[in-house]
């Protein structure tokens, strides 16, 4: 398949590539989707080809307004109105139940589906234009870390969609925070940039009230989530502080080293040290493709605090490490 590559100027010919049960890799501010008409069955179907999706895990749907929104999910619980009051356009996802005419195959046959309504211009163009929820899982082949640049996407997506709309870097560089709820009340399913406490200021609890625990048995509230994610090519090992480091076996690897203002290192490693947790996140993905690119065999990187954005950070690390 060709895939075409459109730039910002033409947004109306991405949004055409859509309305015609097109596949179409969008920016958003947290990484690039890849999208389809959420109401455009076979569509949806393909997404999961193209990234080699297990087809029990279900897709976001992302919306540009109210219309939209609610041709997707049914009326909003109260805690989920607030949230999208604080935090839309933005980087959160909330589950809340679908509107019956939305087709089963972007929920997985889940009653509930996870909508968003991003805030980066160009994703809030395309979807104007496309005039629809649209579909978008991020933009990865099944397992692989989410694209954040254009070239991350073309490695990825070239040849199996009809159309990359070609934005900026991505500015969060991490997936959305994914808020479901519990008889009404709101958990985090995926840690984001929007942080336990900003979620707990806006409904006025504490931030350990809306931590999740998976139910031992049955179905998981997010499918996703037991899946293996964000693995680049090369092992990847974490470490706390420089000793830590220091301590780590790294004979007959070419390194590959993410930090945050760390100290000097030997001649002939990759190095990111990046100046603060928040440029981390943002480069993080970008930084494993860069790594692999060069032939790194081992990447070690920095684990922060497991605190507000942090805590999104080690979520990714230890699935990308299997720790
Ligand atoms: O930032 C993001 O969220 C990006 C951009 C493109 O919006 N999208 C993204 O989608 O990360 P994806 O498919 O890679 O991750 C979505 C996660 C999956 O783990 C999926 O299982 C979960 O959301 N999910 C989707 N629908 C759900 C539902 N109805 N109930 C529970 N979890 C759901
Ligand atoms: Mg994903």
């Amino acid at each position: 398949m060709k895939t075409q590559i459109i730039t910002a100027a033409h947004v109306k010919d991405a949004a055409a590539l859509i309305k015609k049960g097109g596949l179409v890799v969008f920016p958003t501010e947290t990484v690039y989707g890849l999208g389809a008409s959420a109401f455009n069955p076979a569509a949806c179907a393909r997404i999961f080809t193209a990234k080699g999706r297990p087809s029990d895990n279900p897709l976001i749907v992302h919306v540009s307004n109210e219309t939209q929104l609610a041709e997707v999910a049914a009326e909003l619980p109260v805690q989920a109105r607030l949230l999208k009051d604080a935090f839309w356009p933005g980087p959160l996802s909330l589950v809340v139940l679908k509107n019956p005419n939305l087709p089963d195959i972007v929920t997985a046959g889940l009653p509930t589906v996870a909508v968003r309504w991003p805030r980066s211009p160009l994703a809030l163009a395309f979807l104007e234009e496309c005039g629809v929820g649209v579909a978008a899982p991020s933009a990865n082949v099944s397992g692989a870390p989410s694209p954040t640049t254009v070239e991350m996407v073309k490695n990825a997506m070239l040849g199996r969609v009809e159309g990359i709309l070609a934005g900026d870097d991505c500015e969060e560089g991490l997936e959305s925070t994914i808020v479901g709820f519990v008889d009404g009340r709101a958990k985090i399913l995926r840690p984001g940039s929007v942080t336990a406490a900003d979620l707990a200021r806006v409904l006025g609890c504490d931030a350990a009230d809306l931590v999740y625990v998976a139910p031992t048995e049955g179905r998981p509230l997010s499918p996703g989530l037991k899946y293996t994610h964000y693995k680049p090519d090369a092992e990847v090992r974490l470490f706390r502080s420089s000793t830590e480091l220091a301590s780590i076996a790294v004979e007959g690897h070419k390194v590959g080293v993410l930090m945050v203002a760390g100290p000097a290192l030997p001649e002939g490693w990759e190095v990111r040290n990046f100046e603060d947790w928040k440029a981390y996140g943002r480069h993080l993905y970008s930084a494993f493709f860069d790594f692999d690119r060069v032939g790194c065999t081992l990447i070690l990187a920095q684990l922060p605090e497991a605190d507000g954005f942090g805590t999104a950070i080690a979520n990714r690390l230890h699935k990308a490490a299997g720790t």
